[in-house]
């Protein structure tokens, strides 16, 4: 892991930033779309995956148990995934290694609770083993599921013994998709109606693929007390079919270009990124970049066999300005906080951001290290229970070396900071950004 020197816009916030760049694909449903291929006997192509160290993650696993994984070659774009089914995997002789990967974590740790007689061992990085998976394995235990490890299953690293689980009605506090997603995909392989119970908002990705499936799964949501509800039902077991997926552009990735442009002052500045997933659940930046005072378009667009609609995002000059975020849509913002907030920093007037805690348990202590990071770029901030305040108006940032704590949505983020800085500015281990976007220092070059 090393250090990377981020040179400034020599015109600080009047560089024109201008171009157009093709949205990296989705970390979430290339996941989903490896694991659905997994599960299916005969051959899918996973066409423009994502190739980020999570998602090889996902892929090494599924390789580890006998599944035919073929990357992307020189005539071919899409991942060839050969699988005899969701029941010939085979238990490997060796710890499985989910690296960085929270997604890979949780979901697999359901599909394989409910895989009768696979046996698996699973351990993560350092930060993945410090991350919370009592939320996951507490319910698939009272399913019947059989999971040890010296915590008892809270932290990886784990064993899973693969069992016939029982369906049950589950209720959670936390609007998730890792933790709904595992229980679905527990579901899956298990008879009768496991039905799961959760605050609204989270992404909605596995419900909807195996919906175009037409799998056996329904989904609502309700109003009590004022607060909304989902309730996700999979009647069981059924298994996915062979098939080929596009994988649109990923909303996460488009934000750190999104907020780039915006703090551009240049009358000229214009970037399109093309091809972006448009989905309720993943836009949740947009409306914050639309109350932040950003100038944004969205432009309709088709892509075959993509599982969900995609736009191209233009983003023009903006005259930033403070809000509020409540706490109901930063489940459609999750990943993309630490961003948003570099960006409030230069808003006039302050900004609040209302019930972060789900951010403590990501790959790092985000809430944490987002308020270190604007204190770096000398902007005022303070977390207030899980809140955030930003005072606004910053005009340049102080140059800075930064250490992202092995999370990639920092780094990117502290990186994003440092082109409106006076001076060189230092991501540390800035390396981790390819976790979900390897690409993202040379498409900052470009600009
Ligand atoms: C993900 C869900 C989100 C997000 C993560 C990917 C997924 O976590 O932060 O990067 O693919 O299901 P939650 O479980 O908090 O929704």
């Amino acid at each position: 892991m090393s250090d990377l020197a981020i040179e400034p816009f020599k015109e600080g916030r009047n560089h024109k930033v201008i171009g157009q760049l093709s949205c990296p694909p989705d970390k979430s449903i290339t996941h989903r779309a490896l694991i659905f291929s997994a599960m299916a006997r005969g051959t899918s192509q996973i066409t423009n995956p994502l190739l980020g160290a999570d998602c090889l993650s996902t892929m090494q696993v599924f390789r580890d148990l006998g599944v035919a994984i073929a990357l992307p070659n020189g005539q071919s774009k899409s991942i060839t995934v050969r699988s005899e089914g969701w029941s010939s995997w085979k238990s490997p002789q060796h710890p499985l290694d989910y690296g960085n990967s929270g997604t890979t974590a949780r979901l697999l740790t359901g599909v394989f609770a409910a895989s009768p007689n696979l046996i698996i061992e699973a351990s993560g990085d350092s930060s993945l083993n410090k991350r919370p998976m009592q939320r996951v394995v507490g319910p698939l235990q009272t399913m019947g599921a059989d999971i040890t490890g010296e915590t008892n299953g809270s932290y990886l690293p784990y064993k899973i013994t693969g069992v016939q689980l029982k369906s049950q009605e589950h209720v959670f506090d936390k609007a998730s998709a890792q933790v709904k997603s595992c229980m679905i995909m527990a579901g899956m392989n298990t008879k009768g109606k496991t039905t799961i119970k959760l605050p609204h908002g989270s992404r909605d990705h596995t419900e909807k693929m195996l919906e175009l499936m037409a799998a056996p799964i329904s989904s609502k949501v309700l109003e009590e007390k004022g607060i909304k509800w989902e309730v996700v039902s999979i009647d069981g077991p059924w298994h996915p079919v062979a098939k080929d997926y596009s994988i649109p552009g990923d909303p996460s990735s488009a934000a750190f270009w999104s907020v780039l442009g915006a703090i551009s002052l240049n009358k000229s500045t214009y970037i399109t990124i093309t091809n972006m997933l448009y989905n309720e659940t993943r836009i949740g930046f947009l409306k914050a970049l639309k109350r932040l005072g950003v100038n944004y378009a969205i432009v309709e667009k088709m892509m075959q066999n993509s599982p969900e609609p995609v736009v191209d995002l233009v983003i023009k000059n903006s005259q930033l300005k403070g809000t509020e975020i409540e706490a109901t849509l930063i489940p459609a913002m999750i990943d993309e906080v630490p961003v948003l907030a570099v960006l409030a920093a230069f808003a006039q007037g302050e900004t609040w951001f209302r019930g972060l805690e789900e951010l403590r348990v990501k790959e790092s202590d985000r809430l944490e290290q987002t308020h270190a990071l604007l204190k770096l770029m000398g902007a005022e901030s303070k977390i207030v229970g899980n809140d955030l305040w930003i005072k606004g108006g910053l005009e340049q940032v102080t140059s800075f070396k930064y250490n992202p704590h092995h999370d990639h949505r920092l780094a990117m983020a502290a990186a994003v900071a440092a082109k409106f800085a006076m001076q060189t500015c230092t991501v540390e281990e800035h390396e981790c950004a390819a976790v979900s976007y390897p690409a993202f220092y040379n498409c900052l070059e470009n600009f």
